[in-house]
Parts: C-alpha cells; sequence; structure tokens
C-alpha cells in the first residue's frame, strides 16, 4: 500500500495572527517574501505551492537552506497546519482530520527519518526500534518481531544490543530508517537523511534506499539541498526557491529545459554519467496490453497509434513480454496470450545509464524497464540517454 498526495495551492505562514491575514493578501501579488515579510514582519515558508505525488513514488524535494522544504514535510505531517490551501492524502485532506485522526494517521500510515537521527540514547537499538510500537501498546512480543524484522531490512543484524552511542554516524541513521520503517507506513518522510553522513557511507545509503524502494510498495518523499542526490534518487523533482516551487519534473526534464537561469545554475554541477540511474530518465510506456486482450483490437489501436509493437503486461503490471503489430496482422489466434514473445532485454530502473547505454545501442525498440519485483515501469531507448547526455 502506497499514498497518493495532492498539494493544491498551499502556503504556511509563520507569525501572529494578525500579521498573518496580513501577508496572507499578499500572497498572489508579485511581491517577494522578504518584501512581504518586511511589511508585516511574518516568514512565509510554502507559497502557492501545487504538485502531485504518485503512489510508490520517490518524490525528491531540493532547494537551498530555508527554501521551505522542511515546512512543507511538516505540514504533510500534520505537524504545521497550511494557511491557506489543501493536502489531500488518498482523497482525505489533512484540514479535515480531527486529532485523533491525525495521531492515527502519524503513528500507523506514515513515518520520518531525520538528519540528526533522534534516537533515544539510553536506549539500545532494539529498544529504539521497538519504540514507535510500544506507544501503539503493541505486545511485547509482536513488537520484538517487527524490530528485528526492520533491524535486518536495514542491514543492522547483529547490533540489536548496542547503544547509539556505540554506532557510526550511518549506523545511527540505519536504526533510524529501521525505526521508521517498523510500522510499515505506506508514506515515508526523510528530511535530509543522509546530509551529516560522509560522501561514501551517503552512497552507500542511497543505494540501500533504493533497493529498499524496489521490494516495497511505498511513497516516499525525499528532501536533500544536494542535487546530485535528488537526481541519483528521484523519478521527479521539485525544486524549491523561496518558499516557492521553481520547477518539477524528472531530472531529463530539467536537463532538457531548465525553467530559469536559477535552475540552469543550479544543475550546472551535476555530472550527469555518474549520477543518472534509468529511473530518472524512462519514459512512460505509449501503450501496453494485457493477455486478455483482443488481439483484432490491439492491432487497431496499434496501428491509429502508429505503434510497431506493444510490452503485455498482467493485472499487476507484471511484466510479460511484447507483441508486434507485424506478428498481429498475420496471427489469426483469439487471444493475445499465446502471442507474446518473452523478452530478455529488459534493463532494472536502478542501472546507472553509463552501464546500459552499449546495450541500449543493439536493440531495435525502445527496452522494457522493470522494477525488483518485475513490473513494468517505464521504456527507454537509447535517444532518450544520448538526448540527456548531451549538452
Ligand atoms: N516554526 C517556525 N516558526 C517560524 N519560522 C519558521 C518556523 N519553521 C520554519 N520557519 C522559517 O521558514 C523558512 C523555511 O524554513 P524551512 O525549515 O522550511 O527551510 P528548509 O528548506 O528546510 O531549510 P534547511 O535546508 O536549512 O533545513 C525559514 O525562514 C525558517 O526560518
Ligand atoms: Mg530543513
Amino acid at each position: 500500500m502506497s499514498k497518493h498526495i495532492k498539494v493544491e495551492n498551499l502556503s504556511v505562514i509563520f507569525g501572529k495572527p494578525s500579521q498573518v491575514e496580513q501577508a496572507k493578501s499578499m500572497l498572489d501579488t508579485d511581491m517577494h517574501v522578504s518584501e512581504i515579510m518586511e511589511k508585516t514582519g511574518v516568514t512565509v515558508a510554502n507559497r502557492n505551492v501545487n504538485f502531485e505525488i504518485y503512489p510508490d513514488e520517490l518524490f525528491v524535494i531540493v532547494g537551498l537552506s530555508g527554501s521551505g522544504k522542511s515546512t512543507f514535510i511538516r505540514t504533510l505531517n500534520g505537524l504545521n497546519k497550511p494557511t491557506r490551501g489543501d493536502i489531500i492524502i488518498d482523497g482525505e485532506n489533512i484540514n479535515d482530520m480531527d486529532n485523533m485522526r491525525l495521531r492515527t494517521f502519524r503513528r500507523k500510515e506514515v513515518s520520518m527519518v531525520f538528519q540528526h537521527f533522534g534516537l533515544l540514547s539510553h536506549r539500545n537499538v532494539l529498544e529504539n526500534v521497538e519504540y514507535p510500537l510500544e506507544i501503539q501498546h503493541v505486545d511485547k512480543k509482536e513488537r520484538t518481531e517487527k524490530a528485528l524484522e526492520a533491524i535486518k531490512q536495514v542491514g543492522l543484524d547483529g547490533w540489536e544490543h548496542h547503544m547509539p552511542s556505540q554506532l557510526s554516524g550511518g549506523m545511527k541513521q540505519r536504526v533510524g530508517l529501521a525505526r521508521a520503517l517498523v510500522n510499515n507506513p505506506e508514506l515515508l518522510l526523510m528530511d535530509e537523511p543522509y546530509s551529516a553522513l560522509d560522501p561514501l557511507i551517503r552512497r552507500d545509503m542511497q543505494n540501500e534506499l533504493l533497493n529498499l524502494d524496489d521490494s516495497f510498495d511505498r511513497t516516499i518523499v525525499f528532501i536533500t539541498h544536494d542535487m546530485n542526490e535528488a537526481f541519483r534518487l528521484g523519478e521527479r523533482i521539485a525544486l524549491m526557491r523561496d518558499a516557492e516551487v521553481v520547477q518539477i519534473g524528472t531530472p531529463k526534464d530539467f536537463f532538457e529545459n531548465p525553467a530559469n537561469d536559477y535552475v540552469r545554475d543550479f544543475i550546472a554541477d551535476v555530472d550527469k554519467t555518474r549520477i543518472l540511474k534509468v529511473r530518472s530518465v524512462m519514459r512512460k510506456p505509449s501503450y501496453t496490453a494485457l493477455p486478455s486482450d483482443h488481439p483484432k483490437t490491439l492491432l487497431e489501436k496499434l496501428e491509429s497509434g502508429n505503434l510497431e509493437f506493444c510490452y503485455v503486461t498482467d493485472d499487476d503490471n507484471k511484466f510479460l513480454g511484447y507483441v508486434t503489430t507485424e506478428q498481429l496482422k498475420r496471427s489469426k489466434a483469439k487471444s493475445l496470450e499465446r502471442l507474446v514473445t518473452e523478452d530478455n532485454t529488459v534493463i532494472n530502473r536502478n542501472a546507472y545509464l553509463k552501464d546500459i547505454w552499449k546495450n541500449l545501442s543493439d536493440a531495435t525498440f525502445e527496452v522494457a524497464v522493470l522494477d525488483g519485483k518485475k513490473r513494468l515501469r517505464g521504456v527507454i531507448s537509447n535517444d532518450d540517454i544520448i538526448n540527456v547526455l548531451a549538452d
């Protein structure tokens, strides 16, 4: 299970109520936030923010210090109230949640990982990870089982009885992550979780997060101020500046169509070949078929879309193979099932572009991109890569 989030015209202003009222009327003008602050004394931390985060997406918010990233994530978690606008999570407006509902939401459906770990220093690893279940009064046996499982997921088995002070920064952050995973949340919020770590450890942690993301259906909102990290991890990225979203899109969108000079400067130092993964460059397939589709109807669809072939998946989006238009023309079969050709050129979405570039140049069609569960997540062709890598 994973969450769908819709952010509609969200603004968050900090200040005295009378000042906030006054500032609200300035949100839709072209006054800069610093000017609004000068005039009214408030801080506008989020201003008219609009975007959608899809279920199971790894969505990254990037921006310089003070641009409003943490404010957004805290509002998503119900810790700040929107001054104006809505956040709708699976159809439920966060503004309509009463305290009881908010508490359940925070305890059971969403978890947060912080930059400075936030571990309880007098408790060992196991007890730290058990903590969220303990406050929900889950019985001892069950919470230990679940905590051990989460500890294993982050690669800390064997360290259950160590105290936080005996762990390195990377290990502490793993404990933080295990604690966030222990209640199996549908939404995971990560606020600069790796910013305090050394570059090499940071890279390991990023890779582990991507693998973890592949094994579970879960929406992840990840905050960073590092564009390289944003592009390595994010399927889509929102770049914030002075409380506003400047651009939102895939890394490919950013490279191909930077919204303005600010974005251009922001991405100037990104080493594309080293950080870009297939998941951040792939496209949605133009059409996918189900085995139950009728070959004749499918042929009409493909021809009308001018497509030479399409990929076939089952009801759970599990990848089965492809059928070509030629094949459909020749065949008299009543069901698609037997026409599906297996495909061995598929690529995992966490592969680096530099490692798959060569394979792709031999492919006739765009290649299917799968996740760890062999589900079809996108397609990619050599042209996509060339477009992104070329300046
Ligand atoms: N509770 C609060 N009360 C008053 N001002 C606040 C509050 N929380 C945040 N702010 C202000 O809102 C602005 C945005 O802060 P926020 O923490 O969201 O930025 P950020 O992008 O997370 O920055 P960083 O990278 O430094 O963590 C800042 O000017 C900050 O001082
Ligand atoms: Mg912050």
